[in-house]
């Protein structure tokens, strides 16, 4: 083989590489559009929220942070379970709680400094994009934020309501 036609096959080598590369990363950055969060505002505070306790995805920790990525999407389909998502973003939550058989026991802080659209958008943003509830069901306003933020209640009335909601929607707890 002459030197000149073994560079020859290098450089097509290369470009071939190039093109499988180039044509294996298409279908990568179609798959991130299709999962790009419908609710980019709540992402974005999620991101600087709820990530460090509940994971990138909402994922959650063992024993430390529970996962959001199930029971928020039939909460937000349920009147009481809509408000129990804005009480327990503007009040905290702490004693034991049973998520998909799996107990936790921490503190989840209250959010109350963040405004009622922001903390709509972040719980939109757990129950649409991370736990997947139905398209056709209502997002949450700031006016049903607002309106729970009229009736404050202590952490432990939050995990109180959570016992009874998760009793009407057929949950252990
Ligand atoms: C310091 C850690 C921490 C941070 C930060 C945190 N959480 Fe939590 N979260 C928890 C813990 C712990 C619980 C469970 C509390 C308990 O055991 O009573 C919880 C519970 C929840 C629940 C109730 C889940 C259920 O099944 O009822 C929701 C919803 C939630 N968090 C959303 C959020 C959102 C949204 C943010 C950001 C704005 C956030 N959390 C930030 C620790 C945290």
């Amino acid at each position: 083989m002459s030197r000149r036609f073994a560079r020859g096959a290098t450089s097509l080598a290369l470009a071939l590489a190039v093109l499988v590369v180039t044509a294996l990363a298409q279908p990568a950055l179609a798959a991130d559009d299709a999962t790009a969060p419908r609710y980019t505002d709540g992402a974005t505070t999620f991101q600087a929220n709820c990530v460090v306790c509940h994971g990138r995805y909402g994922v959650g920790q063992p024993s430390l942070a529970p996962p959001l990525t199930d029971y928020p999407a039939r909460y937000i389909a349920n009147a009481e379970g809509r408000r129990q998502l804005a009480m327990t973003v503007l009040y905290g939550m702490f004693g034991d709680i049973t998520v998909q058989q799996k107990h936790y026991n921490f503190r989840m802080p209250q959010f109350a400094q963040l405004s009622d659209d922001a903390l709509a958008a972040v719980l939109n943003y757990v129950a649409f994009d991370l736990a997947h509830a139905s398209a056709d069901t209502a997002a949450l306003s700031a006016a049903d934020i607002a309106a729970v933020r009229s009736q404050p209640v202590g952490a432990d009335a939050v995990r109180v309501h959570r016992s009874a909601l998760l009793t009407d929607l057929g949950l252990a707890n």
